[in-house]
């Protein structure tokens, strides 16, 4: 548990709910826990429901994040959005590096660096996911692999920035799965990036960076997760999809304190 840190949980959504779907979860999660600001709640609905899901969250303490984002201020990159069409959308969040667009859209990690620079230029929050492979993992190399995904990501990020980094920690084996990481599993990576931040910025700041885990977290394991003294929250994906398991991961976090 962790006094310093307040607990987030934040809304994948990945490619699902139209603009009116995502509106409708989004009021269904704000007639329960609208209010709530002991723990931070953040929905990352795709682009094209930014707007009116933004709209929903109006006047409200959840805050709104979106998938992805291109570094570039503007110009011929087709398909592509800009940090600054986000602001203009309220979003306040940015997932970056998700292991979907790593695989997927060969976002690598010179372009996450490239991105997560970008968001913070223009004062976004940027969410960051690293994580291993099966292979990578039975092969004994996670804390490698999350050190070059960390430490490349966060190249040039200042000492004022990195407390407005939020890092995820997903192991792919883990997402959309139903394998869970076991809470030891969680905590050695999660204290290995913790301990990556202190040799990079400082015992003070690497104790101020929030660490979420995620991969096929959901109400019945996220307790035991959220009670680890290293892990700040979760990056929820299937279970943040219905306002009802969602709620009760925000609820979790509340109790987790
Ligand atoms: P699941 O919760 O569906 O495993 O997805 C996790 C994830 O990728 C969140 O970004």
């Amino acid at each position: 548990m962790s006094t310093i840190r307040k607990k987030l949980i934040a809304g994948n959504w990945k490619m699902n709910k139209t603009a009116a779907d995502g509106a409708a979860l989004a009021q269904e999660i704000l007639a329960q826990v609208g209010r709530e600001t002991a723990v931070d709640v953040v929905l990352c609905p795709p682009f094209t429901a930014l707007e009116s899901v933004g709209r929903a969250l109006e006047g409200q303490a959840v805050k709104l994040g979106a998938q992805n984002m291109n570094p570039q201020k503007s110009g011929a990159y087709t398909g592509e959005i800009s940090a600054e069409m986000l602001r203009t959308l309220y979003v306040s969040h940015v997932i970056l590096g998700h292991s979907e667009r790593r695989t997927y859209f060969g976002d690598t990690d010179a372009f996450v660096n490239q991105k997560v620079l970008a968001a913070l230029a223009n004062q976004l929050k940027p969410i960051l996911c690293v994580g291993e492979t099966l292979a990578e993992r039975e092969g004994g190399r996670t804390l490698e692999v999350v050190r070059t995904q960390t430490q490349a990501a966060l190249a040039g990020v200042t000492a004022e920035q990195i407390t407005t980094v939020i890092i995820a920690y997903e192991p792919v084996w883990a997402i959309g799965t139903g394998k869970v990481a076991s809470t030891a599993q969680a905590q050695e990576v999660h204290a290995y990036t913790r301990s990556l931040l202190h040799d990079l910025y400082g015992a003070a700041l690497a104790q101020k960076v929030r660490l979420l885990y995620g991969g096929s977290m959901k109400p019945s394991n996220a307790p035991e997760l959220l009670a680890q003294p290293d892990i700040d929250g979760g990056l929820i994906g299937g279970a943040a999809l219905e306002a009802k398991s969602f709620v009760e991961l925000v609820k979790a976090a509340l109790v987790a304190g």
